[in-house]
């Protein structure tokens, strides 16, 4: 018999949630929406800062997320609230920075919640590089951690959370 199961919740962090965070949300939701399990698993992303609270994406992040299909166009920023820690399941930081600054927000109790996105390492990466700097291809290196990222990501979460689907 199917069960029944309450949604589980994972929230993307990065720094200003115009780049990194919002791709990883947006990559996520791709491969769940596709995975038919968008009512058991929501996404969200935030910023450790508020400097582009309200803001869209950074127009690159739109731009080359569109040209695999994912839109970012509807997503505005926002800061991370101390509530949030208690509503997600799962705070997944793009950068160690990112996480040590979460650390030092999150009550303990809820510390176990924390931890870096590619804990695992995605090709040889442990931590997404900030592309607000730089060019396309490192936009195009965002793009292709989250893909894999998120493939790694929703496996782990069928096998912990819903054993009974993880053949669909
Ligand atoms: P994100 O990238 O943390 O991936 O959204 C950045 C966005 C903005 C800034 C730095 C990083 N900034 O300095 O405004």
């Amino acid at each position: 018999m199917t069960e029944v199961h309450k949604p589980i919740r994972v929230l993307m962090v990065c720094l200003g949630n115009i780049c990194r965070s919002p791709t990883a949300e947006a990559a996520l939701r791709h491969r769940v929406e596709q995975a038919g399990l968008e009512a058991l698993i929501e996404i969200d992303s935030a910023g450790t800062s508020d400097w582009h609270q309200g803001q869209q994406p950074d127009t690159r992040s739109i731009v080359h997320a569109g040209k695999r299909r994912y839109d970012l166009s509807g997503l505005r920023a926002r800061r991370i609230t101390p509530e949030d820690f208690a509503d997600f399941d799962y705070v997944l930081a793009m950068d160690a920075q990112n996480l040590k600054d979460l650390e030092a927000q999150c009550p303990e109790p809820l510390r176990h919640k924390l931890a870096l996105y590619l804990e695992e390492g995605v090709a040889g990466y442990r931590e997404v590089p900030d592309p607000y700097q730089g060019g396309a291809e490192d936009f195009e290196l965002v793009l292709d951690l989250c893909e894999t990222a998120s493939e790694k990501l929703l496996a782990r979460l069928r096998k912990t959370h819903f054993t009974d689907r993880a053949d669909d």
